[in-house]
């Protein structure tokens, strides 16, 4: 059988899914099969599906067309079984706004949050934000990943600036109530029968998780399994498969958590096409359990046809 491992992309994550498409593809081959990568062109997505006759595709998009179901629609379309989650999946867990609101609807808690949209931008609403939040506030843009169009404001002269940067690149922006804590974040995956890894503690050199952070070899330290006690641990874990089967998750998904100082947890957001590079977590959480990189993707695939 023959295997397209998508990457690339438009979105401003193009660069990390290429490292994540090349890291599986490798890990593919290793594994002797029959596979190839493929660099999608959104216009020409359904020519190109059709003319590289695979018989499965291995999704390393990140972010637009990969990870928000533009792409799960083509491919299902064209009947072509892909890894990850489905249409809806996607397209809930891209938009951190509508994931969100499910979160608060399912009873999985969510650090406090406003919305704003583009119409909402007046010069009250840093006046607004400052009333209702304390500082720092955690300003989101709602539709990207890598921290990309997140600030973490801690002046109010910053805060007009972060607004603006997230609207670079979503229609809504995220006010949310910043959650002084732990950084933690817990891969599921599953098809039938879903699972928990174990936790991963992400600790920056920088004291924040940003871009920089996440893709500068050296610049964070990873602690797996997070030195959590076993009670917490597995509430943490069973709240992180609750909200990958609250929004219909498939195959793997990574949950990002905030553990509060009162030891409370808050689940910020859904990936679905968590990033596979080499200083990414899922495969982390994978080797903490005995799982090589190239097993992790041959379950993943297997998942797919399943
Ligand atoms: N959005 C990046 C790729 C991640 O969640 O790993
Ligand atoms: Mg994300």
């Amino acid at each position: 059988k023959k295997i397209v491992v998508l990457m690339g992309g438009p979105s401003a994550e193009r660069e990390v899914s290429l490292n994540t498409g090349k890291a599986i593809l490798q890990a593919l081959k290793n594994k002797k099969y029959n596979a190839v990568g493929l660099e999608i062109e959104p216009t020409r997505l359904f020519d190109q599906l059709k003319e590289c006759k695979c018989d499965i595709v291995f999704n390393a998009i990140h972010g637009k067309y990969g990870e928000d179901g533009y792409l799960q629609g083509a491919l299902e379309l064209l009947g072509i079984p892909y890894t990850g989650s489905g249409v809806l999946a996607n397209a809930l867990a891209m938009d951190k706004v509508v994931s969100k609101r499910l979160f608060v609807a399912g009873n999985v808690s969510t650090p406090r949050f406003t919305v704003y949209e583009r119409s909402d931008l007046s010069e009250n609403i840093t006046k607004e934000i400052i009333q209702e939040y304390s500082l720092p506030v955690v300003i989101k843009a709602s539709t990207q990943g890598s921290s990309i169009g997140v600030s973490i404001v801690e002046n109010v002269d910053e805060l007009k600036r972060a607004i603006e940067d997230s609207f670079k690149y979503s229609e809504h922006i995220l006010v949310e109530e910043f959650i002084q804590g732990r950084e933690l974040t817990v891969a599921v995956w599953g098809d039938k029968e879903k699972s928990a890894l174990p936790i991963i503690e992400i600790v920056p050199h920088s004291g924040k998780y940003d871009y920089r952070s996440k893709y500068t070899k050296g610049a964070t330290d990873y602690i797996v399994p997070a030195k959590i006690d076993d009670n917490l641990t597995k509430k943490i874990q069973a709240m992180s498969l609750k909200t990958f089967k609250l929004l219909g998750c498939k195959g793997i998904a990574r949950i990002d958590v905030m553990l509060g100082a009162d030891n409370v947890p808050y689940v910020l957001e859904v990936n679905t096409v968590p990033g596979m590079t080499e200083t990414s977590l899922v495969p982390k959480a994978a080797k903490a359990i005995g799982i090589s990189f190239e097993e992790l993707c041959e379950k993943l695939l297997l998942m797919a046809t399943k």
